[in-house]
């Protein structure tokens, strides 16, 4: 970020595919809800949620449909977004010193929490010529002692990786044989691009995979889904109800949820589906757009993510963070530039991802073909360029 304020400060405009911000706006009865909020005091809620917020939800999971018993609001506990979901979640699973396993590249802030909490995060490594999916035979063989739970994101961040129906189920089959949690974020759960255009897919959830009662637990957020990130709203479900209660007292520690927010969030839950559907549309044509640019870059490739609205790109230079620190403090196309996020720090295995970055299509196609004309470009001058050792701030 100092590297992309001084390119500011020179008069240059940063693109920035480097974060999750959703650039779309907030869907409209979420907008209405605050608008329309009218109360003389914004009080405490309870500290798992809104009773008739949680039963709204309960319908929502009960709609995409879930294997055994319909989900009860009883199993819901509302969250400061799906990040506090995550704590509470590794919280709840691990004793500090325990471990869990991330499947790598992964979620930065998997790394945060569980250092927060003094647990180890042991990464289980997907590839790009593997399309980063995550064989469940890797991941029993990662299992060792000390692991309570595996976290893994689907739709994935920072890979767009989506798992399907059999590979959840498989991988939980490996939860159940060793005893250990299934911490599944599913907080992009409707970003999906099916080849067929299917408008109404949603990625498959733990939810529907049966006999997982013990160990699923599912993080959620309506940050990305009704573009509300600064709504702080989310959730965790689980059927377990040790686990729950032990997330319930970590909820009562620190009071309550947002109360208006959750008005909002509940107001989201009646987003009309064609108003989804455009936003949908609107990041699989982003994607698309994308990763065809990425590809016909010469020395660029990227494999094609089935959902979220991230990807991974390999970069024909040997440290990316160099190459972006580059973008940011020497190069310039015509007074425009481009803030990426290298992908070495998605990983934890020393070396992995150094030639890689990782792209939000947070901006709409016109910016986006602008920033793929920008990275050509740079390129070209990088190499063009005698070589520097990496920069420091200092
Ligand atoms: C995979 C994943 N999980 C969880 C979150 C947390 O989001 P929030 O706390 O806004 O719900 C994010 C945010 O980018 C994410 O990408």
């Amino acid at each position: 970020m100092p590297y992309a304020e001084a390119a500011r400060a020179r008069g240059v405009h940063v693109h920035h595919l480097n974060i999750g911000q959703p650039d779309l706006p907030t869907v409209a009865p979420m907008l209405q809800a605050y608008r329309s909020f009218d109360h003389p005091v914004v009080a405490y809620a309870p500290s798992e949620g809104f009773l008739d917020y949680r039963q709204a939800l309960a319908g929502y999971y009960n709609r995409l449909g879930v294997a055994g018993d319909p989900i009860r609001a009883d199993q819901i506990l509302v969250t400061v977004g799906g990040s506090e979901a995550l704590l509470f979640a590794i919280a709840a699973t691990c004793d500090p010193e325990d471990k869990i396993l991330v499947v790598e590249p992964y979620y930065t802030n998997y790394r945060g929490f569980a250092h927060m909490l003094g647990v180890e995060v042991v990464p289980v490594t997907t590839h790009a010529s593997e399309g980063f999916k995550l064989p469940a035979e890797r991941v029993r063989a990662a299992i060792g002692p000390g692991v309570r739970a595996l976290v893994v994101p689907t739709p994935g961040n920072p890979t767009g990786m989506v798992l399907s129906h059999a590979e959840l189920a498989e991988l939980g089959q490996v939860c159940v044989d060793h005893g250990i949690f299934f911490i599944v974020d599913e907080v992009y759960r409707e970003f999906v691009y099916p080849e067929d255009g299917d408008a109404s897919a949603v990625a498959p959830s733990v939810l529907e995979v049966p006999d997982l009662e013990g160990h699923a637990v599912v993080i959620d957020s309506v940050s990305k889904r009704y573009s509300g990130c600064g709504a702080r709203i989310g959730c965790l479900v689980t059927r377990n109800r040790e686990l729950y209660a032990a997330c319930l007292r970590f909820a009562q520690a620190r009071l309550s949820p947002p109360t208006v927010d959750q008005v909002a969030a509940a107001a989201a839950l009646r987003t009309p589906h064609e108003d989804m559907r455009a936003m949908i549309d609107a990041y699989r044509a982003r994607r698309d757009l994308l990763v065809a640019g990425l590809n016909a870059i010469p020395g660029v490739s990227c494999p094609t993510p089935e959902g979220a609205f991230y990807l991974i790109a390999d970069l024909p230079v040997a440290d990316a963070e160099d190459f972006c620190i580059f973008l940011l403090r020497e190069f310039d196309l015509e007074g425009e530039t481009l803030m990426m996020a290298p992908a070495e720090g998605f990983y934890a295995t020393p070396g992995e991802g150094r030639n890689q970055v990782r792209l939000a299509y947070v901006l709409d196609r016109p910016k986006l073909a602008r920033c793929l004309e920008i990275l050509r470009a740079g390129l070209a001058a990088y190499a063009a360029r005698a070589p520097a050792p990496r920069a420091s701030m200092s």
